[in-house]
């Protein structure tokens, strides 16, 4: 279900005072992504003419800190990233996927927006506690909140109906997810389920945002 809390509207001007800079202490549900991230692995199910293919990948993630955002009094924090896929094959990309994933600390609101090469962008949401297990997130196509806009190719030959993404946080610090991409193939009458799934393992630590850099600097100069 698409989050819609409803907002003080009595002034969208002013931002909150106070603002913690220092992003990696206020991700919530997301602290846990910031850093870098492998996985040889992951299983894809993409739509070809002759029928369904399943590919297994290698995906390489960069999830790194950005400064804390406000629309007004509305305030995030977030972490930018970068998915890039391989296959054991083929060392030429087979999904590139840029975006952020944002926090809104008083409401639990949590977003992913996409950008895929493809000629799609996407905005996804979910409610999510700060300590949650799992965050799931999702968009339609047509609303204007929470949605889902592509080519006028994609939209007469790969109309993509849905996203939903699911990640969920494991003890030993690794995560996995499971995209649902609902795609409806010119000239079939079923949606057709494009699913792709992964575990990632951490290769590199999370670095501060860049604020927080340069609030460091200014202390120890
Ligand atoms: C791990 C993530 C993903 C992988 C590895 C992946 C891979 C693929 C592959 C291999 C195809 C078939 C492409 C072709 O034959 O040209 C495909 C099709 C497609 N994917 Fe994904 N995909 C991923 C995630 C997504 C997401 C998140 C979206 C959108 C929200 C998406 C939207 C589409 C669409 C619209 C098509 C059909 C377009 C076309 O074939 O030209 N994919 N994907």
């Amino acid at each position: 279900m698409t989050p819609s809390p409803m907002y003080a509207l009595a002034d969208v001007f002013t931002e909150p005072g106070n603002v913690d800079p220092e992003t990696l202490n206020n991700l919530g549900p997301l602290r846990q992504l910031a850093g870098r991230w492998r996985a040889r692995k992951g299983v894809d199910l993409n739509p070809k003419a002759e029928g369904p293919e399943r590919r297994v990948f290698i995906e390489n993630i960069d999830f790194q800190a950005i400064d804390p955002q406000a629309n007004g009094p509305q305030l995030l924090y977030g972490l930018r990233y970068h998915i890039h896929i391989t296959t054991e094959e083929e060392d030429i990309t087979f999904h590139d996927q840029v975006g952020y994933w944002l926090w809104e600390p008083a409401t639990g609101l949590v977003m992913q927006t996409i950008a895929i090469p493809r000629g799609q962008v996407v905005l996804a949401a979910g409610q999510a506690s700060p300590d949650a297990g799992e965050i799931v997130v999702t968009a339609t196509r047509g609303p204007t909140e929470y949605g889902i806009c592509s080519t006028t190719f994609l939209e007469q030959a790969f109309r993509t109906d849905s996203y939903k993404i699911t990640i969920t946080f494991h003890p030993d610090g690794s995560w996995s997810y499971v995209t649902d991409t609902e795609l409806l193939v010119h000239g079939r009458d079923t949606p057709f389920a494009h699913q792709d799934r992964n575990t990632l393992h951490r290769v590199g630590e999370a670095k501060p945002n860049p604020l927080a850099v340069i609030l460091a600097k200014r202390k120890s100069g």
